[in-house]
């Protein structure tokens, strides 16, 4: 094995306890949101100085829409209002959105939009923002497409494998190499199931607003000591 230190292309963060950092402090759940949201950007800028090409983030499932109304208008509010704070003008991240797009409020699909557009030419990183997300949707929502394409004799299906397949999926990203989720569940809940096949994965107890660029750090000194195999035998 070569000793060099890997930096993992694709890391994906399941961001998970903000509400049960609010809890502890004896504030409403939103203020943890808000917390975690603050925790994002200073994260996100620093996983990319590291050296990272795509960070996905699990940022709203589909599920999610399950909890209060009061919460989830403060997390469509939270987008709206912040979003842009992700864009930094010397950052070469390009900005995209993983899920489904109906049943969103429409302020929140255009602050999505504007987004995307304004960052479309950027090269260097990539942010996935997962939101509105289910993997299992993913999946269903590109064999409708798949379907559609068959039906207008657009695909052979005979040409259809893994990899054209995964080119039908909300985006069209490598597999991710690191899977991180705060906060101790050790479950993914829907996450990127199509792309999380060989993922390495790491579920620290740290409550998302309380990960800091050095819990990072650690994720990666771990990430290094695994040994990939994808199916293979360590010659
Ligand atoms: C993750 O934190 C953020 C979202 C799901 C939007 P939670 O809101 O799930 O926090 P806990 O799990 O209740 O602590
Ligand atoms: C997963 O977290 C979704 C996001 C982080 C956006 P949840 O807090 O919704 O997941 P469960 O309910 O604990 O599985
Ligand atoms: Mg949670």
């Amino acid at each position: 094995m070569s000793d060099e230190y890997k930096i993992p292309n694709h890391v994906a963060i399941i961001l998970d306890g903000n509400g049960r950092w609010a809890k502890k402090r004896g504030l409403k759940r939103s203020l943890g949101h808000k917390a975690g949201f603050d925790t994002l950007k200073k994260l996100s800028d620093y996983i990319f100085k590291r050296g990272v090409k795509i960070l996905s983030i699990f940022a709203f499932s589909t599920e999610n829409f399950k909890r209060d109304k009061e919460e989830v208008d403060y997390l469509m509010n939270l987008l709206v209002k912040k979003i842009h704070d992700l864009i930094k003008e010397d950052s070469n991240v390009k900005i995209i959105f993983s899920g489904r797009k109906d049943n969103i409020r429409d302020d929140v699909l255009n602050a999505i939009e504007e987004v995307e557009e304004k960052t479309k030419n950027n090269t260097e990183h990539t942010l996935n923002v997962c939101f509105n997300y289910g993997g299992r949707a993913d999946i269903v929502d590109a064999t409708k497409k798949i379907a559609e394409d068959y039906k207008n004799n657009k695909i052979d299906i005979n040409n259809l494998t893994e990899e054209t397949f995964e080119t039908y999926l909300y985006n069209s990203i490598p597999d991710i190499d690191l899977l991180i989720r705060t906060s101790g569940e050790i479950r993914i809940s829907n996450f990127m199931l199509f792309q999380a096949a060989y993922a390495e994965m790491y579920f620290p107890e740290t409550l998302f607003p309380d990960f800091k660029n050095e819990d990072f750090d650690i994720a990666l000194d771990i990430y290094n000591k695994r040994d990939r195999r994808f199916g293979g035998v360590k010659k």
